[in-house]
């Protein structure tokens, strides 16, 4: 199985165009030693061909253009993203779809309360209808059975509900419900690799750990180091746990979690432009490498 980190950033990117807190102004003007990076989004493909979008962000035109086996070029037009898979209705999943447009119809896999909240208070289905067919929504059931997209029929992938945050346009904002967020645990049927993708994951029950020991690959929600990190940065008000974004510092923290992870390969993705395991020299990062756990960045790839 291949995988592709489009975008590694949670959403806003790195640096956010309207923010100068140290890290944003710091690699702007090359005094902190850090990568930019786009807004959260991954490509997983059997045969490094066809290519399943794992979200859609709305920085995929450069994600498009930084990654030339997604534009094959065979034909006049052409793309290599032979679906799409949602993992909830945020922004910086979603909005991606929009630049889209010119390739519709797209067949695209999320669960009937995505589907709602992108017909309604985000209303990309509806929206899109006007191109060439559209948005072809191909339902997402909870019953934790796999589905599979025709141009990767090797990997088969399994939606897992996670315990986040709905969108601040959904009618579940703060109290979300199994549906509004997914984790997907994609299997290579040909060699049993597997990976556990997961940017937004408030919570890890009993349920979520046992797909992670399962998984060979976690690409795990790295948004903030604190709880409270955009307080203390005051760029805004919100918790983590109030997002749903389960921090990585702290008992019960992400890093704690991780303990005892010792087969799997461990990913931070979605990282917020506040989170110090951006900045290459930071004690956050250098505990990060001491615990194995890796900090994904932009075009990172990696094969199972
Ligand atoms: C999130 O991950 O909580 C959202 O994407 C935040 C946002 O609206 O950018
Ligand atoms: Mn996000
Ligand atoms: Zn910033």
């Amino acid at each position: 199985m291949h995988i592709r980190v489009l975008g590694s950033a949670a959403g806003g990117g790195f640096p956010q165009w309207n923010c100068n807190c140290r890290q944003c102004s710091g690699v702007r003007d090359g005094s902190l030693r850090a990568q930019r990076r786009t807004q959260s989004s991954i490509a997983v493909s059997d045969n490094g061909v066809d290519w399943v979008l794992c979200n859609a962000s709305p920085d995929i035109r450069a994600q498009l253009e930084s990654f030339p086996a997604l534009q094959p070029a065979r034909r006049l037009r052409d793309t290599a993203i032979a679906g799409v898979v949602l993992l909830d209705s945020q922004i910086d999943h979603c909005t991606g779809l929009l630049s889209l447009r010119e390739g519709c119809p797209h067949s695209v896999w999320c669960t009937a309360r995505v589907h709602e909240d992108l017909s309604s208070g985000f209303p990309l289905f509806s929206m899109l209808k006007h191109w060439n067919g559209g948005l072809q929504w191909q339902p997402i059931e909870l019953d934790r059975e796999p589905f599979s997209i025709a141009a990767c029929a090797h990997l088969q992938f399994r939606a897992i509900p996670l315990i986040s945050n709905a969108p601040p346009y959904s009618p579940n904002r703060g109290h979300p419900q199994p549906g509004d967020t997914l984790g997907l645990f994609i299997e290579d049927l040909r060699n049993g690799a597997s990976v556990f993708y997961a940017p937004g994951l408030g919570q890890v029950d009993e349920e979520v750990l046992s797909w992670m020991q399962r998984a060979d690959c976690l690409l795990l929600d790295g948004t903030l180091w604190h709880d409270d990190e955009m307080r203390v940065c005051e760029v805004g008000q919100s918790l983590g746990s109030e997002m749903g974004h389960l921090p990585q510092s702290g008992p019960g923290g992400m890093l704690d979690i991780l303990e005892g992870f010792d087969r799997q390969r461990k990913v931070l993705i979605h990282i917020n432009n506040t989170n110090p395991i951006l900045d290459e020299d930071s004690a956050e990062r250098a505990l990060l490498e001491r615990r194995g756990v890796e900090v994904a960045y932009d075009g990172m790839s990696l094969v199972l």
